[in-house]
């Protein structure tokens, strides 16, 4: 999007592009096709574009992204780029999708087939933190939206293409340490156990928000936060498994499979919906800082590049979308709720971990210096083809 001329720099872009479309060529229907995505929230009055957010993930080789809501100009910003997008059903519909399949029939076809296959929806999220969450008639919608949603896709012939999901909090779970010990927690299991009987039969993961950072906030006296952090630590110990576990992640991924093996789907897929650090927090917050959340999206970068397991599950390979893209001026709660994203409002990068923003911030390390370049008075354009160009290049870098 919103590339410009100069010829010279026409060959660079091209392979940049070439790279792209090969990597787009390795699509399959499964929903998550990386091992690195990341939610693109919007409760925010001061963010970039979606066209600018497609530049900003294009440039970071972010493939894999969520969304809350099927919002039609970020549909439309996505259309041809190959980016992989979940769309979200949001909680305030499930009664009604519930209810009537053909509310549910008439929302898939608006935001969902119209798109189809143009953007590539591969998902839809229907409802977020549902169980566990303080709406009783929600947990009594769920099941039924879910299935209402899946027959729409299945009717317009689109269900090898689009996968059913919902995201579970924590709060799902009853004694999560060690992990081994996991389980559905009481209220909740009477509603898990008939959507994980239906998202078995229709080859639907497990989706888990899982925080290291909430899990310290709440224990900060007995937790290490190394350990939270993928610092080096001594991690701890599954006595009735024998495995070590030397970072929370995976603890708390290990926890979600000794649940769902509990209630008798051992071979249920799990991914991780959510998960991150918050830069800024309230006095209460004291986590939550610009040095422990560069180290732990910097740690789990490098923790997913490795694409490999849990120690319960080490042939499941680890996939996590990183919450978020920006922070969010708009969301309510406390000030780490607005302070989760990679890159500021103004696109810049909030902290390095090797990502480059759509302008420079004192925290980016881009090969080239985008001072120069503002000092030169270029439009917004040109920083965007140079960002683009600076892509190109550091991949031909990492092909010497
Ligand atoms: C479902 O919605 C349609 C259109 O709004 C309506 O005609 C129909 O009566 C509803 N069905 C039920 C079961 O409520």
């Amino acid at each position: 999007m919103k590339n410009r001329r100069r010829r010279h720099h026409h060959q660079l872009l091209f392979t940049f592009l070439l790279f792209l479309s090969q990597e787009t060529e390795l699509l399959t229907a499964e929903a998550f096709t990386g091992t690195y995505g990341i939610n693109y929230g919007r409760i925010a009055d001061n963010i970039p574009s979606p066209d600018e957010v497609v530049t900003l993930l294009r440039a970071a080789k972010i493939r894999n992204v969520r969304i809350y809501d099927a919002d039609h100009s970020v549909l439309e910003a996505f259309s041809g780029t190959g980016l992989q997008l979940v769309v979200g059903l949001p909680n305030g519909y499930l009664k009604d999708m519930s209810a009537n399949a053909s509310h549910a029939m008439s929302w898939v076809k608006e935001n969902v087939q119209a798109f189809h296959p143009k953007t590539s929806i591969c998902g839809i999220a229907v409802g977020n933190e549902v169980l566990g969450g303080d709406d009783y008639e929600l947990w009594e919608a769920l099941l039924g939206a879910v299935k209402n949603v899946y027959k729409a896709i299945s009717k317009l012939g689109l269900a090898d293409a689009v996968q059913i999901t919902t995201s579970h909090s924590q709060a799902v779970f009853a004694n999560s340490y060690p992990p081994s010990s996991c389980i559905f927690e009481k209220n909740a299991a009477q509603y898990m156990k008939p959507l994980l009987e239906f998202f078995s039969q229709i080859g639907s993961p497990f989706c888990l928000n899982a925080y290291p950072f909430l899990a310290y906030m709440y224990n900060p006296e007995n937790i290490d936060i190394n350990y939270a952090l993928f610092e080096k630590t001594k991690g701890i110990y599954d006595m009735k498994t024998n495995l070590h576990y030397d970072n929370m992640l995976d603890a708390q991924i290990d926890a979600a499979y000794a649940a769902l093996e509990d209630a008798g789907f051992k071979k249920m897929e799990v991914i991780v919906t959510e998960t991150g650090w918050a830069s800024r927090g309230d006095d209460n917050e004291a986590a939550a800082t610009v040095s422990n959340a560069r180290t732990y999206n910097y740690n789990l970068r490098k923790r997913l590049a490795k694409k490999k397991g849990t120690p319960l599950r080490p042939k499941m390979v680890v996939k996590a979308y990183i919450f978020a893209v920006f922070n969010e001026n708009l969301k309510s709660g406390q000030t780490s709720e607005r302070n989760f994203g990679l890159f500021k409002p103004d696109g810049s990068i909030s902290y390095d971990i090797g990502f480059h923003g759509l302008k420079s911030s004192s925290a980016d390390s881009s090969l080239l210096s985008m001072k120069a370049v503002q000092a030169q008075g270029l439009s917004k354009s040109s920083y965007i083809l140079i960002l683009t160009i600076s892509a190109a290049a550091s991949f031909l870098f990492l092909k010497q």
